[in-house]
């Protein structure tokens, strides 16, 4: 019940696993980039799941005093702090879920894309301890922009000899949650109810929310399709904004990471029914990344759910088309910079 009300599940699970389910503390999670925006709230969040054992907390400073203060939550797990460098391989023991929050956020009149001079280096380090310290955990890479994030954290996996495309996600639930909010307020409906799918990738008009797809079967006119896909590629943009230079989505976001790291944990508990929107490794399209749906089991992505891009409207037909030619240039930009790399 705790773990229904924090983090609401996705949408698809069983009354089964709600009712029957009786989670037991005993899987390790690291977040790497632990004291950060996203990283402390995301933190806590992972603190209260019943089924994590030990939290590692993982940044380059200020991370000793986040796990003190989350220590004293009286949940099941066991919080552990690491600094630096030289204690990130300690970080990584044993761990099955890697959270990757590292990085620097967009200000004002910034692109996801003009992060990546920066991020792009620190997530290639990451993954490359990932690799050799923890090859079999889920790695989910939050660090923007994740559509060039995630296919160099996957080239790096490929250099060390480890990489599993089943297990690596770039964590694209927040667009699900702001899709599944905008379009409840917009039609009225209960907020619990509402699950929109949203394709692509995470960045301007490669995140595609597939309104026709939403459940409960919602109509929309031509103007509401046009203003909701908007806002929900806009949402990031929206609060850069508003945060006028203080960072970006950091409270959405957690809430966010932390369903998709409970999705995981409880396909690795072995519920058989855990659905989320990511973006992996896909065959979907002729693009070698994509979001959509995917099946999640004990060994990451169980199957890519296809029949989200069959039945498509005209308008999200053509969105498709549309988002490919900026995804597939962030694929090959993050390929070709891990590739690069000495
Ligand atoms: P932040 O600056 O508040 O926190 C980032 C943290 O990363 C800091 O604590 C910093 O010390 C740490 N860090 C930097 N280099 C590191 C390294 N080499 N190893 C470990 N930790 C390191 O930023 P934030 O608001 O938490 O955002 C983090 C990233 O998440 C940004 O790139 C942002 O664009 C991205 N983001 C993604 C989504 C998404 O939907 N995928 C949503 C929001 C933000
Ligand atoms: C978001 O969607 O909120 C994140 O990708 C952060 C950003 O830069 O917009």
């Amino acid at each position: 019940a705790l773990r229904a009300s924090i983090v609401p599940k996705a949408q698809k699970s069983s009354q089964r696993s709600t009712n029957h389910f009786s989670p037991q503390a005993s899987y390790k999670v690291a977040i790497l980039g632990a004291a950060g925006g996203i990283g402390q709230p995301l933190s806590l969040l992972v603190k209260m799941s019943p089924l994590v054992s030990d939290l590692h907390l993982y940044d380059i400073a200020n991370v000793k005093g986040v796990a003190a203060d989350l220590s004293h939550c009286n949940t099941p797990s066991r919080v552990l702090d690491f600094t630096g460098e030289a204690e990130l391989a300690n970080a990584l023991q044993g761990v099955d879920v890697v959270v990757i929050p590292a990085g620097v956020p967009r200000k004002p009149g910034m692109t996801r894309d003009d992060l990546f001079n920066i991020n792009a280096s620190i997530v290639k380090k990451l993954v490359e301890a990932v690799a050799d310290n923890c090859p079999n955990a889920f790695i989910h890479i939050i660090s923007n922009p994740v559509n060039s994030t995630v296919p160099i954290a996957a080239e790096v996996l490929k250099q060390k000899g480890v990489y599993d495309p089943k297990k690596l996600f770039g964590v694209t639930t927040l667009d699900v949650v702001r899709a599944n909010t905008f379009v409840a307020q917009k039609k009225n409906l209960k907020l619990v109810d509402v699950d929109v799918p949203v394709v692509g990738g995470h960045a301007g008009i490669t995140i595609l929310p597939l309104l026709s797809k939403t459940k409960p079967s919602v109509s929309f006119t031509d103007e509401e399709v046009q203003e909701l896909t908007v806002r929900i590629q806009n949402a990031g943009t929206e609060v850069v904004e508003a945060k006028a230079g203080a960072g970006s989505a950091t409270l959405s976001m957690a809430y966010a990471a932390a369903r998709f790291v409970e999705s995981s944990l409880r396909a690795l508990d072995g519920d058989s029914d855990v659905y989320e929107c990511t973006f992996v490794e896909s065959e979907l399209t002729e693009l070698p990344f994509f979001a959509s749906r995917v099946k999640l089991g004990k060994n990451g992505v169980e199957a890519i759910i296809s029949s989200d891009l069959q039945g498509l409207t005209e308008y999200e037909q053509k969105a498709v088309e549309a988002l490919k030619p900026e995804l597939k240039a962030s694929i090959e930009k993050g390929i070709a910079f891990a590739q690069k790399q000495p």
